[in-house]
């Protein structure tokens, strides 16, 4: 269903690598409400992924950009005022990766260069962005910025490792730059926590589907789908979020408040 709710602004979208990707639905929504959007992703993803048919269903153009490199960030920030004639409007960070989970090294046990790849692709990532885009003046006045994280910033699952930490180091940019760039420019800058999620990132997490059904069975609403997320991002961008800045939001069912459920009870064998 579509209100509309971005007729008129200017989006960059990170991270759509196929169509199971969270970014890939948050394009196709901002699009079905009216907005204009450049797709980015790393170079290397953009060959092996899908990204130019999302391109052409939503009208949108694709700049290359490794989120790591400050000269491509700066070249996608100054092409995408460009192309699309203005300044950017809203932001998505989708953006994460894991060689230590790609390679199931424990958490005990984490090769440091590996880690160090981690929080430059999945955190740093959002820093420089953001650093690039304010030194540019690149986003408009109540622009909004939305990261994807994960709970594991609050809580420790065993086999997210070094993402946890990682997490919670972005959540931390987003409030941190949440304020400077509030103060200077009333941009604004979030977190959204979102249930476990069938994707290329999620299910590379050892264990993914039984801890997607135990979440799902916590969860009294239910684990929340990348479409719900996609709306939810669509609602920050909008102006009807515009005085929410600098907070991580759970977006999960109601999972992050519930103790225990009866559904698992019964599993237990406990009731
Ligand atoms: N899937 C889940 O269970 C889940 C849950 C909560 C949060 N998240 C977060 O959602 C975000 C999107 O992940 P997803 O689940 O849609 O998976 P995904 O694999 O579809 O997306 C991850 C994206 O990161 C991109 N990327 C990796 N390295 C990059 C780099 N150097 N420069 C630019 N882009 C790069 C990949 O190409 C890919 O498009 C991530 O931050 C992830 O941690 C996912």
């Amino acid at each position: 269903m579509s209100y509309n709710l971005l007729k008129g602004k200017r989006g960059i979208i990170t991270g759509a690598l196929d169509e199971n990707s969270i970014a890939w639905k948050v394009a196709e929504k901002a699009h079905e409400h009216g907005a204009t959007f450049v797709l980015t992703n790393a170079p290397i993803a953009m060959r092996m992924g899908e990204i130019k048919k999302l391109a052409e269903k939503t009208n949108s153009e694709i700049i290359p950009a490794d989120a790591t490199n400050v000269d491509e960030l700066t070249n996608l920030f100054i092409k995408s005022q460009e192309v699309l004639g203005g300044k950017i409007d809203f932001v998505l960070h989708s953006i994460g990766m894991s060689v230590n989970i790609r390679k199931n090294i424990p958490y005990a046990e984490l090769n440091y260069d590996y880690f160090t790849k981690g929080i430059d692709v999945s955190a740093f990532s959002l820093h420089k962005m953001l650093s690039v885009a304010k030194k540019l003046d690149a986003i408009s006045e109540w622009g909004s910025v939305v990261a994807l994280t994960y709970m594991a910033a609050q809580r420790t699952y065993p086999f997210y490792t070094d993402m946890a930490d990682i997490k919670a180091m972005l959540e931390s940019i987003a409030r941190s730059f949440g304020y400077h760039y509030g103060l200077d420019k009333k941009v604004r800058i979030n977190t959204v926590s979102q249930s476990p999620t069938k994707t290329t990132a999620g299910s590379g997490v050892k264990g993914f589907g039984d801890f997607y059904d135990y979440a799902d069975k916590i969860s009294p609403l239910g684990n929340a789908s990348a479409e719900s997320c996609a709306d939810f991002c669509i609602a920050m961008f909008s102006d009807l979020t515009r005085m929410v800045t600098m907070q991580n939001i759970y977006h999960d069912g109601g999972y992050s408040s519930t103790g225990v459920s009866v559904d698992v009870m019964e599993k237990l064998g406990k009731l």
